[in-house]
């Protein structure tokens, strides 16, 4: 049976700041830069979520689109929409980082998916910043530099 993946696109608006205990101020400043800002800063993040599988053939189709927004507004767009990132148990000892945010959103999903399984995760932070976890280690894209904020 022929396998194919579906993304599908969410949005959510949040804010956050980089900063970890584990760094002094100073630090913290010289590995963040204006990310570490003490008051934050809003993103407004896209989160494409690729899952693959064979196709019903009685739908022709790999998965309920209206299932998987269910599933993604109640899992991710609803717990981080206008919330502060820093404040989600999900981050608890651990930066916003979109890295870090591709990883929990995975974690969040990968065992609800009704049908095929997730893929991917994608995570656009920023016009020059996207970040994806497929289950084993995460990468980072920065496409010319531009800095994160
Ligand atoms: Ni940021």
């Amino acid at each position: 049976m022929d396998r194919v993946s579906v993304t599908r696109r969410y949005r959510f608006c949040a804010q956050h700041r980089l900063h970890t205990e584990q760094l002094s101020e100073e630090e913290n400043w010289a590995v963040f830069g204006k990310c570490n800002n003490p008051n934050g800063h809003g993103h407004n993040y896209v989160v494409l979520v690729t899952v693959t599988g064979e196709i019903d053939p009685r739908s022709g189709s790999v998965i309920d689109l209206r299932e998987l927004d269910r599933l993604v507004d109640d899992a991710i767009v609803k717990r981080f929409d206008h919330r502060d990132l820093n404040q989600d148990p999900g981050f608890a000892g651990r930066t916003t980082t979109g890295e870090n945010l591709a990883m929990l959103i995975w974690d969040l999903l990968v065992a609800r998916i009704p049908r095929g399984r997730l893929e991917k995760v994608g995570v656009i932070e920023t016009r020059d910043n996207y970040f994806e976890y497929a289950g084993s280690s995460p990468c980072r894209v920065t496409i010319d530099g531009a800095s994160h904020g």
